[in-house]
C-alpha cells in the first residue's frame, strides 16, 4: 500500500483514470460504471473498458488503473480477463515493468464458494510483484452480504476517492460535486428520418464472431407431465463452423413483443416507441450495451438491448429518484437509498426478486427521459449455452440442451427466464445469429486415455459433446455420471446412453434421486463416484485420466471435489497436503475441469 510520504510524486495532475472490468453476468460492469460516476465528482476523467476490448500492449503505459473483477468457476477469472491474466503470468516480465503504474482492485465474489474473490486477490498480488503501487487496499464484494456486493462496494468507493484526493488534490477553484445531482445522460439521441433506420447496419449481423443459423429442432425431452420443460434444440449453419467439445454458443435474446408493449406503456413511451434516432455516446466513462446500432428506436432497444426483467440494482433507484414527481414516491426512494434503508431496499427487490418493470408499475409518477435509457436500465446480456453435440458427428450444426426457466417468486408471482423463453418461442425455420466461444474443456491427446464426465441435469450438455466426439475418435474409455430426479421423467438422452453402453463405448451411471423408496437416503452423482472409488482412482491416478464436471448447482461441483479428495485418501493413502496437491495438479494439467453456471 502506498502512503503519502512514500509517494514519489505522480505526473503533475493527469486526473485521468482507466477502469478495466471483467464480468460474467454484468455486476462488475455496473460497479465499474458506478466507480466512474463517483470519480467524475472529483473531476477525474475515466475510461471504462471491458478487459476483452482493451489492447493489452498499452497496459504498460497506463499511470492509474482501477480493476473491477468478478469470480467464476472455482475461483477463476471471468473469460474476458484470461488474456490479461495469461500475459501477466509470463515468467519473462521484469519486476519493475509497472513501476509507473498506480492501481486499485475491487473484486466481486461470494463467500459461499471456497475461493472467495481469488482472481482479484491474485491480480493485486501479481501487479505488486511487477512493480505497480496499490493506492487503496483491495475491496471484496460478497453476494452473501445482506446488501449484496454494495455492502463492500460503497465504502470501498469512499476509500478510493479519499486515496485519489490525497494523491491528486483538487486543483484550486474546483469542488467535489454533490452526490445527489442528476448525472448527464451517457448518450444523446437525435431524431432521424425513417430511411436512416433502414440504411443503418446491425452490428450483430456484421460481427464475424457470430454466424447465421436456422432452427431445425425444438422439442421437449422431459416427460410432458414433468414439472420442468427441458428442450433439445438444433441449429443449421450456412458457414462451415468449427467448434470443440465444451465450447459454448452465445445467444442474444429478444424480449417478446407483448412484454415490450407493456414496458412501453408503463414508461409512457408508446407514442415515441418507433421514432428512429441516432445514438451518440456522450460520456466515455459509462458503458453501453454491446452490438448497439447507431440508428435505432426505443422499441428495438427494449427488445434487444436492455433488460427490464432484471432485478434492479441500487444504481437503478439512484437514477429513478431523479425522475419521480410524486412526493411520497421520492420519499420512499430516499429512504431506500439512505444507509438505514438499505435492508428495506434489499427486502423489496432481492428477496422477492421484484423486476424493474414491476418497480416501475409502483413508482407511477416516474417520467424517464429517453436519453437516460442506458443509464437507468441494465444492458441485456447475451446468454451462453454449452454445445451438446460434436461437430465431427453433426457438421455445420449445433445442438443444445436447455432448461426453460420458469418459477414462482416468494410472492407467488410467476417468472420466465428471458433467453430460455426466447429460445422456446422460436419456430422451425427461424434464423438467428449465434456466437461460438471456446469453453474450458480440452480432450486428452489420445482416445485411449479415459475420461469421466459428471453432468447432472442440463450439465449433461457438454458431456454429450465430449462423448460423441470421443466415440467418433474411436474411444471406448468413457464414463458418464448423470443425475436426475426420475429415471422415466428427466433422464435426458437415456436411449442414446444405452445405445453406447450396448456398443461398449460408454460406462453409464445414473443417480435418480427421487426414485428410491420414502425414507431411504437419496442418491446423487457424488455418491455413485464414491461407490466406484477404486475405478475412479485407477482412472485419475494410475491412468492419468480426465474428470469433467458440469451443471447448474454450486453445491454439486464442491461435492464431487470432496468425493475425489476422499478417494485420494482412501484408495491412494494420501494425507491432507498430498490430497490438496493431487487435486491442484489435476487442475493445472487440465485433467479436472469444471464448467458450471448458476
Ligand atoms: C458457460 C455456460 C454454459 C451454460 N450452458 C447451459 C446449458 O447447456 N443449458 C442450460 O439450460 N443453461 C446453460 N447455461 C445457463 C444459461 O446461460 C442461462 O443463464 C439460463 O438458461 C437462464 O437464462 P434465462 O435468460 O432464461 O434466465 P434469466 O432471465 O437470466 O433468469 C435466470 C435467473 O432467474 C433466477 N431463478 C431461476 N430459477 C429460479 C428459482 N427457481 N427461484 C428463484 N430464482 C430463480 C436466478 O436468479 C437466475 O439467475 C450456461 C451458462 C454458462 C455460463
Ligand atoms: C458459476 C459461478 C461460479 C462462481 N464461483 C465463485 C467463486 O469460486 N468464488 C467467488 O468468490 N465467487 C464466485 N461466484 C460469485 C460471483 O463472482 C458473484 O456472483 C459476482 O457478483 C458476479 O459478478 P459478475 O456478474 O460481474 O460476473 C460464482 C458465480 C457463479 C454464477
Amino acid at each position: 500500500m502506498l502512503n503519502d510520504a512514500d509517494h514519489q510524486g505522480p505526473d503533475p495532475d493527469p486526473r485521468s483514470l482507466l477502469i478495466l472490468y471483467a464480468t460474467e453476468t454484468g455486476t462488475a460492469q455496473d460497479a465499474a460504471d458506478r466507480i466512474a460516476r463517483n470519480c467524475r465528482r472529483i473531476h477525474f476523467q475515466c475510461r471504462v473498458v471491458n478487459m476483452d476490448d482493451y489492447p493489452l500492449e498499452e497496459l504498460v503505459s497506463e499511470d492509474l488503473i482501477v480493476f473491477v473483477v468478478s469470480t467464476t468457476g472455482t475461483g477463476i477469472e471471468p473469460r474476458s480477463m484470461t488474456p490479461l491474466w495469461t500475459m501477466l503470468l509470463r515468467s519473462d516480465l521484469p519486476t519493475d515493468l509497472f513501476e509507473d503504474m498506480q492501481f486499485a482492485v475491487f473484486g466481486l465474489g461470494d463467500t459461499s464458494y471456497e475461493k472467495f474473490c481469488w482472481p482479484a486477490k491474485k491480480l493485486s498480488r501479481r501487479l505488486e510483484s511487477l512493480g505497480a503501487v496499490e493506492i487503496c487496499a483491495r475491496g471484496e464484494g460478497d453476494e452473501q452480504h445482506d446488501l449484496g456486493i454494495d455492502g463492500a462496494l460503497l465504502p470501498w468507493i469512499s476509500k478510493l476517492i479519499d486515496a485519489l484526493l490525497t494523491i491528486y488534490p483538487l486543483p484550486p477553484g474546483l469542488e467535489i460535486d454533490r452526490p445527489d445531482v442528476l448525472p448527464p445522460a451517457r448518450v444523446s439521441l437525435t431524431v432521424v428520418p425513417a430511411s436512416a433506420l433502414h440504411e443503418a447496419s446491425d452490428p450483430l449481423q456484421l460481427d464475424d464472431g457470430y454466424h447465421t443459423a436456422t432452427l431445425t429442432s425444438n422439442f421437449r425431452i422431459t416427460a410432458e407431465d414433468w414439472w420442468q420443460d427441458v428442450r433439445h434444440f438444433e441449429f443449421d449453419f450456412e458457414d462451415d463452423i468449427k467448434y470443440r467439445p465444451g465450447d459454448v454458443a452465445v445467444i442474444h435474446p429478444e424480449v417478446s413483443h407483448s412484454d415490450v408493449e407493456k414496458s412501453l406503456v408503463s414508461l409512457g413511451w408508446e407514442a415515441i416507441a418507433d421514432e428512429p434516432f441516432q445514438v451518440q455516446q456522450t460520456l466515455g466513462d459509462q458503458t453501453l450495451p454491446d452490438h448497439l446500432p447507431k440508428v435505432t428506436t426505443l422499441r428495438a432497444i427494449l427488445i434487444r438491448h436492455i433488460n427490464v426483467n432484471d432485478v434492479p440494482r441500487r444504481s437503478f433507484f439512484e437514477f429513478l429518484r431523479h425522475f419521480v414527481t410524486d412526493e411520497l414516491e421520492r420519499e420512499k426512494l430516499d429512504d431506500f437509498l439512505s444507509d438505514e434503508g438499505a435492508d428495506d431496499l434489499y427486502d423489496y427487490c432481492h428477496r422477492v426478486r421484484r423486476t424493474i418493470r414491476e418497480v416501475l408499475e409502483e413508482f407511477r409518477s416516474a417520467k424517464i427521459p429517453r436519453e437516460y435509457v442506458f443509464d437507468v436500465f441494465p444492458p441485456m446480456r447475451p446468454r451462453e449455452f454449452s454445445i451438446a453435440s460434436s461437430v465431427k458427428r453433426h457438421p455445420k450444426k449445433i445442438q443444445l440442451c436447455v432448461a426453460i426457466v420458469r418459477y414462482k417468486t416468494r410472492l407467488k408471482i410467476p417468472r420466465k427466464g428471458v433467453a430460455t423463453s426466447y429460445l422456446a418461442s422460436l419456430r422451425l425455420g427461424d434464423r438467428i445469429r449465434i456466437g461460438l466461444r471456446r469453453g474450458l474443456i480440452s480432450l486428452p491427446s489420445e482416445p485411449h486415455i479415459p475420461v469421466i464426465c459428471v453432468g447432472p441435469g442440463t450439465g449433461v450438455a457438454p458431456m454429450r459433446a465430449v462423448i460423441e466426439e470421443r466415440i467418433e475418435l474411436g474411444s471406448t474409455e468413457n464414463t458418464l455420471y448423470f443425475g436426475c430426479r426420475s429415471a422415466s421423467k428427466d433422464q435426458h438422452y437415456a436411449s442414446e446412453w444405452s445405445g453406447y453402453v450396448d456398443g461398449q463405448n460408454l460406462r453409464y451411471r445414473s443417480a435418480c434421486s427421487r426414485d428410491g423408496p420414502e425414507g431411504v437416503a437419496r442418491v446423487y452423482v457424488q455418491d455413485l463416484i464414491l461407490r466406484d472409488s477404486k475405478r475412479v482412482w485407477e482412472i485419475l491416478y494410475e491412468r492419468e485420466g480426465y474428470l469433467y464436471i458440469s451443471g447448474s448447482s454450486n453445491k454439486m461441483p464442491a461435492a464431487i471435489r470432496a468425493a475425489v479428495r476422499s478417494i485420494a485418501q482412501v484408495e491412494g493413502g494420501m494425507s491432507g497436503d498430498d490430497v490438496k496437491e493431487f487435486v491442484e495438479n489435476l487442475e493445472r494439467e487440465g485433467r479436472l475441469v469444471e464448467e458450471c453456471w448458476s
